[in-house]
């Protein structure tokens, strides 16, 4: 079974995220919202899935745009992480202007159907699995996944995968 197999492949991050956000420009549209992506070009998760990864920004997006603000702005951030143990990592956070989570349900959000606000959480089309898949395949990354939110004030996932930033490409040095 994949899910107990470690992933092998390579991603780089930015591309990956700006084919979710134009994935999402209908919805954006929708709902009056807008991106801004920080996007270090140079990050690469590794070992890591490119489905599986494409899948936690989307699922993470979806959130950002469905559960943020109608109006709001999105920002969407990949860069060099702080691994806080030896291994090298990146991260990759998504941070909105809505209207946050209440710090005692922070702990259960990643819990298969667990929803906020079943009624306002319906009405924007959630069934509560959306961070269950993000928070197994974070797992299956050996990544982290930590939210944090202050109430009214908006809400931030983010991502720590092991990984890297790939070495710049050289310039071809000018003939002397
Ligand atoms: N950015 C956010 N701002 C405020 N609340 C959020 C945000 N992201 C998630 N939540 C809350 O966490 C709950 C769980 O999110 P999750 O993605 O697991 O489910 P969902 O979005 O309701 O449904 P699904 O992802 O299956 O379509 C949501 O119902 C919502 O209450
Ligand atoms: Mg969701």
């Amino acid at each position: 079974m994949v899910e107990h197999q470690p992933p092998v492949g390579e991603v780089p991050l930015a591309a990956l995220t700006r084919a979710e956000i134009a994935g999402l420009e209908p919805l954006l549209q929708v709902r009056r919202m807008e991106v801004e992506a920080r996007l270090d070009e140079a990050a690469l998760a590794a070992p890591a899935d490119a489905e599986q990864l494409a899948q936690v920004v989307r699922n993470l997006l979806e959130n950002a745009v469905r559960h943020g603000r109608e109006g709001g702005r999105v920002v969407v951030s990949a860069g060099a992480g702080e691994t806080g143990g030896q291994r090298a990592g990146v991260v990759l956070a998504v941070a909105d202007d809505g209207p946050g989570i209440p710090a005692e349900h922070i702990p259960r959000l990643t819990e298969r159907f667990y929803r906020v606000d079943a009624g306002r959480s319906r009405s924007a089309g959630g069934t509560g699995l959306g961070l269950a898949i993000v928070k197994h395949i974070v797992n299956r990354h050996r990544g982290r996944l930590v939210i944090e939110s202050e109430e009214g004030a908006g809400a931030v996932f983010r991502v720590w995968l092991p990984g890297r930033l790939a070495a710049a490409r050289r310039q071809p040095r000018a003939a002397a």
